[in-house]
Order: C-alpha cells, then sequence, then structure tokens
C-alpha cells in the first residue's frame, strides 16, 4: 500500500491532555500507522493546562484562522507523541484554549464550546495549507471534529484541500455537541447546510450528526457498538443517519498502547510482573493499593478495582446500589478512582466511611493509582449501560484482573465470558443494567476466586495472554483509509 498523509485532529491526546480513553486511543493509533510507513500528524488545542515544557518548540509564523468576522491568530506549539516521530502541533489562542480544561468548567459545559472546536477544526485544516502538508485523509474524532468533514465538502471544496478525504470515529454517540446556528456563519458554512440531512436536529446544529452526515467514511471504537447505534435503543436519536450510511460504517476495535500499560516494566508498580510471576506480584501491589486507600491489610480477601469517569454511562449507580448488600453478605474489599456525578461521588464516599477498611475511594484523576489498582485488584468491575469500547477491562485482562462487566458495546467483543469447570473465557459478564444481576456476578466472581482457585488462576493468564495492541486494527484504519481516499477521489466536484 502506497504510504498516505493522515491528520488527526482531536480535543484529547495522551499523554498530553486527557479525559477519556478517546486520548489514549489518539495516543497511540498514531504511533502504530507511523509503523506501517504513513506520515500521520496530530493537531490539538494547546489548552492553558497544557504544560509546556522544552519538548515543545513555538513555530515562528503565527497561524491566520478563517473563523468569525474578525481576524483569529493562533500560535502553534510543536512536538512529537514520546517514543515516536508523530509530530503534534498545539493552536493556542487565549479566548478560545487559554482556560486549563477541556469541556466544561466548575459551572458545566462552556457555552462556547461550539466557535472552540469550530477553531481547532478551522485552524487544523489552515495549519495544513500554511505547511504545504496536504493531506490525503484527515481523521476526526468526536462532535467536537463534526464540522471539520462539513468544510472540506463546501468551503474548502474547491482549494487544495478539496479532495482530501475524511474518516469521522464516533468514540460516543451520546456527546453530539448541540450548538445555536451561529456556529456555521462562524465557521464560514453555506447557510444552507442548516437542513436535516446536514446538520440541523430540533433547530440546532447537531456538530456530531454534521460529522455522520458529511464524512467520506465512518467507523466507531467496536463492531458490536457499532450494530447497536443502528438502533433506536442505542441510537442516541442519530440511528436514522447511522442506518442511512450504514455502508461507509465500521466497527474497528481499539487497540491499547502496550508499552504504557505492561505489567513487566511498569513504573508505577512497586514490583512488575510478567505471566510467571504474577501472583507474586500481583501480591505486592496489592499490600500497595490497600495502603494507599487505607484498606485492610488483607492478602487473601477478594478485591475489586474500579477505575472510571462517574458518568450515567458507566453504570456505576447500580454499584452504588448493590455495594450495601455486597459489604453486608460478600468477603470482599473495594478500591475505586473516579471523579465526574456528584451523586456517585457522594455514595461512594458514604460507603468508605461506613465500611472502614472495606471501601477505599479516591476522588479525582490519578494515573499512578489507575495503574496500580489495575495491578493491585483481584477483579476489575465496569458494569457500563453502554460502552463504546471501553480500555480499562482490557488493561486489567493485560494486568491479570479479571474483568466483570456489562454485556454491551465493545464490552462484549473484549472480554468473553468464563464458563466453569472449562478453559474458557477471560472474565465474568451479565445482561440485565440491574443492581441484583450485578449483584449476582459480583458473587459468582467472588466464588470463582474462593472456591476454584485454579480456575481462577488459569482465567488470569488466559486474559494476560490475549494481544490487545494495535496491529490488526492498525491494519484495518489504513485499509479504510485507502477506500476513503479512493471514494473521495471518484466523487466529482460540484
Ligand atoms: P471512557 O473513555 O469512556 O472514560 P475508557 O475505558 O475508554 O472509558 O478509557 C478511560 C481512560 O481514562 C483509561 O485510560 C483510564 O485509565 C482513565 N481514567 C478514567 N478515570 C480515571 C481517573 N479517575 N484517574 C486516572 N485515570 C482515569
Ligand atoms: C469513549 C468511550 C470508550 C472508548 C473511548 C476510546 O470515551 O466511552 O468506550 O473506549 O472513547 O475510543
Amino acid at each position: 500500500m502506497p504510504p498516505l498523509k493522515v491528520l488527526f485532529v482531536s480535543p484529547e491526546v495522551e499523554p498530553f491532555i486527557k479525559v477519556g480513553g478517546l486520548a489514549d486511543m489518539v495516543g497511540s493509533l498514531p504511533k502504530a500507522l507511523t509503523a506501517l510507513g504513513h506520515d500521520v500528524r496530530i493537531v490539538m488545542p494547546a489548552y492553558g493546562s497544557l504544560k509546556r515544557d522544552s519538548a515543545w518548540h513555538a513555530r515562528p509564523d503565527p497561524l491566520g484562522v478563517d473563523v468569525g468576522t474578525e481576524a483569529h491568530w493562533a500560535r502553534t506549539w510543536e512536538n512529537v507523541l514520546p517514543g515516536s516521530k508523530v509530530p503534534v502541533y498545539a493552536l493556542e489562542h487565549e479566548g478560545f484554549f487559554g482556560r486549563p480544561e477541556v469541556y466544561a468548567g466548575p459551572w458545566g459545559n462552556f457555552p462556547d464550546n461550539d466557535l472552540r472546536f469550530t477553531f481547532l477544526c478551522r485552524g487544523a485544516l489552515n495549519l495544513c495549507l500554511q505547511l504545504g502538508w496536504i493531506p490525503d485523509v484527515v481523521h476526526c474524532h468526536d462532535w467536537t471534529t463534526g464540522l471539520l468533514p462539513l468544510l472540506l465538502n463546501t468551503t474548502l471544496r474547491h482549494t487544495p484541500l478539496g479532495q482530501t478525504a475524511s474518516v469521522f470515529t464516533i468514540h460516543n454517540l451520546e456527546h453530539q455537541g448541540y450548538a445555536d446556528r451561529r456556529v456555521l456563519s462562524f465557521a464560514h458554512i453555506p447557510p444552507e447546510e442548516f437542513r436535516t440531512d446536514s446538520t440541523e436536529s430540533v433547530g440546532a446544529v447537531n456538530q456530531m450528526k454534521a460529522g455522520l452526515y458529511h464524512a467520506t467514511k465512518l467507523t466507531t471504537v467496536s463492531p458490536t457498538y457499532a450494530e447497536e447505534i443502528k438502533t433506536p435503543a442505542g441510537g442516541f436519536g442519530l440511528d436514522h443517519v447511522l442506518r442511512y450510511r450504514a455502508a461507509d460504517l465500521l466497527g474497528i476495535v481499539n487497540g491499547i498502547d502496550t508499552t504504557a500499560w505492561n505489567p513487566a516494566m511498569d513504573k508505577y508498580l512497586p514490583r512488575p510482573y510478567n505471566q510467571r510471576s504474577v501472583e507474586a506480584g500481583k501480591a505486592v501491589s496489592k499490600a500497595a493499593l490497600q495502603a494507599r486507600l487505607d484498606l485492610d491489610l488483607d492478602p487473601h480477601i477478594a478485591l475489586f478495582g474500579v477505575v472510571s469517569r462517574f458518568a450515567s454511562q458507566k453504570g456505576l449507580d447500580l454499584l452504588a446500589e448493590a455495594l450495601p448488600h455486597v459489604l453486608e453478605r460478600m468477603h470482599v474489599q473495594f478500591a475505586i478512582l473516579g471523579a465526574g456525578d456528584p451523586g456517585l461521588e457522594h455514595v461512594f464516599r458514604w460507603a468508605a466511611e461506613q465500611y472502614p477498611g472495606r471501601v477505599g475511594m479516591h476522588v479525582g484523576y490519578d494515573n499512578s493509582l489507575a495503574h496500580l489498582i489495575q495491578a493491585g485488584s483481584d477483579l476489575f468491575v465496569m458494569p457500563s449501560r453502554s460502552e463504546p469500547c471501553g480500555l480499562t477491562q482490557l488493561y486489567a485482562m493485560r494486568y491479570g484482573t479479571p474483568p466483570l462487566v456489562r454485556s454491551t458495546g465493545g464490552l462484549v467483543d473484549t472480554v468473553s465470558q468464563y464458563v466453569e469447570g472449562q478453559p474458557a473465557g477471560t472474565g465474568f459478564r451479565f445482561n440485565d443494567a440491574t443492581a441484583p444481576a450485578l449483584y449476582n456476578t459480583l458473587g459468582w466472581a467472588c466464588a470463582t476466586y474462593y472456591d476454584r482457585p485454579a480456575e481462577f488462576h488459569a482465567l488470569r493468564l488466559r486474559g494476560m495472554n490475549q494481544d490487545f495492541g494495535w496491529d490488526v486494527s492498525a491494519r484495518r484504519y489504513e485499509e479504510l483509509y485507502q477506500w476513503a481516499v479512493d471514494a473521495r477521489r471518484a466523487t466529482p466536484l460540484p
């Protein structure tokens, strides 16, 4: 396959700025594509919280960004993805990106998010023109980049970028980026694009919908989620668009960064381990985790870990509801890390006070603790109501921590059901999004841990043996990019 020029445009990039798994994906897939010989570059915002250390260099020329009615200029910072040669450009603009947060401040989502991310989309494209580097494909990620394919199809169709194809990846259909129609004129997009088969939903601009209608090809991050979102139950009001574009929609399961998440080389663990040393290695991490979260120091108790955003998507309300019953009847501990919904933070705090030594929790974002929980827990709990792909269950399996998940989206595609008495499965799955179903499955996992230790050990090893790297999925993206390029070049100019 001839090498392609691919531009990633994303609101989050690990290790620079991360809210969730989108950052992990955008921080790792480009490395795998570069290894296949492609020229991949990334554009992101330079938020106020982006640490501009000596690895970043400011480009000498200011970047003009064609949005709104006045002149807007960005300063472009340049770096590479650590451990690679993938160029990363971060756009600095005090008004749009000076604040530290990505999407929301203490009072909720920023009211100018539509303008901020339009600036990102147009800034990324203007940067290509400034660099004289015209990508074959722009790979967009979630609603913040939804207007970009539309820009390529309209405003920029008769420029050097007019032949550039676009691939739009849905990481989470739940967040669609509704905006006032002012955003179209701000983006210099023709007003006639405010119609239901382009950008309009219930009287507003839906930026996700724009991406879904206008990208050359669409992907989402697992095959099962690709099916779910085409149904009214899983489509968040956009299932009809996804059915309309079904022939162009592909589910490709995410890989993981196997260097950052490798128990044999993990700098956050007191004693890194591999399959041969898993029992001893995990025991040391378990003790460290118990100490760090004020849990009773007990090497034998079943310890369940949670690392998650506290959002309704993640189903942690089910865990909150089941927790008192579980703690009354099962000999278990919980190590919980997360932040978000204040109600959930409150319930888990309450549980930690009510059951000292049995529930340990930390509210906030803490990557080193996330690693320690993956290593030090015996089981990993992820009762998601919906889950486009999910990465934490992959990290858990790689760390020898069988996941307990609800059968939805990418969790179906990545965790196979343990079958008692047989050498099968990598975790525990349940179907109903109810607290009793979760309770029963926690009980089943607990019984397996205590009563069938040999089977539990084999379950651990099967998870550790899986290959979660990017090799297979990067090849699928490569193939999809080529299809997108062919389709774009075959589309006549209007
Ligand atoms: P989502 O993107 O929906 O949040 P994923 O499982 O795809 O779910 O990715 C979540 C990522 O965010 C993982 O890398 C996980 O380790 C990380 N993460 C989530 N919550 C926290 C937290 N409180 N502290 C540190 N890392 C977190
Ligand atoms: C989203 C999804 C998650 C997925 C991640 C990376 O945040 O919620 O399931 O793993 O994107 O694609």
